[in-house]
């Protein structure tokens, strides 16, 4: 689930959580999954993975991932991103594009504070992204960390990411191909509207 804090009353806000809600209601499993894109203009590559969408905090979408990741590296050399959900219960799509920045550490302390410990060994243990010679290590790692680390303290290299649209493209897929597609992008301060063809 992804939790609302004070959500913008602004028209795009209001229609991703209309779309929200009507897809929990048609049953959408996995409701918090969003594919971020990044590019690295250290490598020249392009890369893209689902992260999980935790909070919506008026205008800010914030997730949490490891600060040394691969993709935290993207964002360092390039804090461009676009973000892509597909709830297949409505058959809607929802594409974003925006500036990622860090959370602040006392928002991520007080964050992890809370979280499930089971989660937070995960978090404290695992160098992500690196290479381990086994599986049975990753195990291993975890299990120390269960029983041994303070799973109330935050690691400086855990944290949210959070980041405030500036497009929004609502597709909506339609049995006839007529597919809708509405858009709201920031132009001159205020939310222009435009449709595209399908
Ligand atoms: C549905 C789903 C949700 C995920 N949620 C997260 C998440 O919230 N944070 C995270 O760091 N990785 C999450 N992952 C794992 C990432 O896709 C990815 O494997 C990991 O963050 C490493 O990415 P990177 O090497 O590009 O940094 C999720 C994977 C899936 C399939």
């Amino acid at each position: 689930m992804i939790k609302f804090d004070n959500l913008s009353d602004e028209t795009p806000y209001r229609i991703f959580r209309e779309k929200y809600e009507d897809s929990l209601k048609a049953n959408q499993k996995i409701i918090e999954a969003i594919c971020i894109s990044s590019f690295s203009s250290k490598n020249k590559e392009v890369n893209a993975r689902f992260v999980n969408l935790k909070i919506i905090k008026d205008k800010e979408f914030i997730f949490f991932s490891n600060y040394e990741s691969p993709k935290s590296q993207d964002f360092i050399s390039h804090d461009q991103i676009t973000a892509l959900i597909y709830w297949n219960s409505t058959n809607v799509q929802i594409r974003m594009k925006a500036k990622i920045q860090k959370t602040s550490r006392d928002f991520n302390i007080e964050y992890f504070a809370k979280r499930d410990k089971k989660k937070n060994a995960l978090a404290v243990s695992s160098n992500q992204s690196n290479k381990i010679d086994s599986y049975e290590n990753v195990h291993a790692n975890y299990e120390k960390s269960l029983h041994e680390d303070n799973l109330e303290k935050c690691p400086e290299y855990w944290g949210g990411y959070s980041f405030v649209p500036y497009y929004f493209e609502f597709w909506e897929g339609h049995e006839s191909r007529l597919n809708k597609r509405e858009v709201y992008e920031i132009k001159n301060n205020e939310w222009d509207y435009f449709i595209l063809q399908p």
